[in-house]
């Protein structure tokens, strides 16, 4: 079993334990990841009528507050063609102007250490400099942005994406999360909204009914005592992040296919396999922040039966629904283009390349999504 399924998050367990919200169905338009909807507005508005539009549906502009939730947003808005930028729920606050998630929760300094500005970003005046426009925050999208965040005139109309739900705070550091004062549950929060948890490897690990980090009886055994240790939630390792329940990572290291398929095994996976858009659109945010431009190994070859491209785990390809040559691709006339790639020159699309040839590559650990393939 991977090792990963042995760490801890305290942080996705206190969201699990206590914040809670259900993302069963998300609203029409839009789309489910990691605890919360997210729509991507084809409309174009101003910040504060973008922000009113996502309110009124019970959301807010959207937080990508883990590096997990901001590449599946990339992912999804280098397909849209659309150059102005999108609204995120970034704002100002205060005097000196630091930027605030749109739940009131700081974006430095908080329980997420996550942050995609670009360089010089976010450039919020303080109150004592006025006399610029107001400056809002979006997630760029013209050609030499690279997709990271910056600020904006907030008066400007752009296309915006909301979110319902608490989101993903997984990826997220334990810092403070265990207060010193040993209280504990939605009572005891360590920041607005989050509650505070006991420490699971220390000799309290359970919260009691009434708040106290403990480990007798009355704190681990009654029906509204929470034990901490027994809740095991699958966590990712470093430079790999969160899917559902697979990890990706994207690795920055020189390496021909087999030697890529290598080093996914030795941490305990695979080269990646988006046999499902939602993964693609994962992969291709994990991409572009971890090298923009970067050609990328994934797990699809034909290695053994010419033109029978075959999954890393043996899944053929001709099983699943999803696919994305590129024009020319699959093109192997001459039994030498047997291993699979992202090329971002085209936008991303599969293309066949030898395997000697040298690039990064993405692993995965996980089953990922395999819905649109046929049960085996
Ligand atoms: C928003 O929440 C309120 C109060 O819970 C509810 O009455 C309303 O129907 C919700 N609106 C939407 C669009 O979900
Ligand atoms: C990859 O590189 C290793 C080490 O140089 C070599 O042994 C192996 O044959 C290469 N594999 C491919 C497919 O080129």
């Amino acid at each position: 079993m991977a090792p990963y399924f042995l760490a801890f998050s305290k942080v996705a367990l206190a969201i699990m334990l206590n914040i809670g919200v259900c993302v069963c169905q998300c609203p029409d338009q839009s789309i489910a990841f990691n605890h919360a909807c997210y729509e991507f507005s084809t409309a174009e508005l101003g910040y504060a009528a973008a922000r009113l539009y996502c309110a009124e549906r019970n959301g807010t502009l959207a937080m990508p507050r883990t590096a997990a939730v901001d590449a599946y947003i990339v992912g999804i808005l280098q397909y849209s063609g659309y150059q102005n930028g999108y609204w995120i729920g970034i704002e100002p606050s205060g005097v000196d102007g630091a930027p605030m998630w749109a739940d009131d929760t700081p974006v430095f300094g908080g329980l997420c250490q996550y942050s995609a500005f670009a360089e010089g970003e976010p450039n919020f005046p303080g109150l004592t400099l006025s006399r610029m426009p107001q400056q809002c925050a979006m997630i760029g999208t013209a050609a030499e942005s690279g997709f990271l965040w910056a600020t904006s005139t907030c008066a400007y109309s752009k296309r915006f994406i909301c979110q319902y739900g608490a989101g993903d705070q997984e990826d997220c550091s334990d810092i403070g999360l265990v207060r010193p004062d040993g209280r504990c549950g939605p009572d005891f929060p360590v920041l607005p909204g989050v509650p505070g948890v006991c420490d699971v490897i220390g000799p309290a690990p359970c919260c009691s009914a009434d708040g106290r980090c403990g480990d007798s009886e009355l704190h681990c055994d009654c029906p509204d005592c929470v034990d901490y240790s027994l809740v095991l939630v699958p966590d990712c390792p470093p430079g790999y992040h969160k899917l559902k329940d697979t990890c990706y990572g994207a690795r920055l290291e020189l390496a021909n296919y087999t030697q890529a398929e290598r080093a996914c095994a030795e941490d305990g996976g695979t080269l990646a396999m988006p046999k499902h858009l939602k993964t693609d659109f994962f992969l291709i945010g994990l991409m572009i922040r971890a090298a923009p431009e970067g050609d990328f190994w994934i797990g699809i070859d034909d290695r053994r039966w010419e033109y029978n491209h075959m999954f890393a785990d043996g899944t053929r390809l001709a099983e699943c629904a999803f696919t994305k040559w590129s024009g020319v691709a699959p093109r192997d006339r001459a039994h030498f283009l047997n291993c699979v790639m992202y090329l971002p020159d085209v936008g991303y699309f599969w293309h066949d390349m030898s395997c000697w040839e040298r690039m990064y590559f993405l692993c995965q650990m996980g089953p990922g999504i395999t819905d649109d393939c046929e049960a085996d």
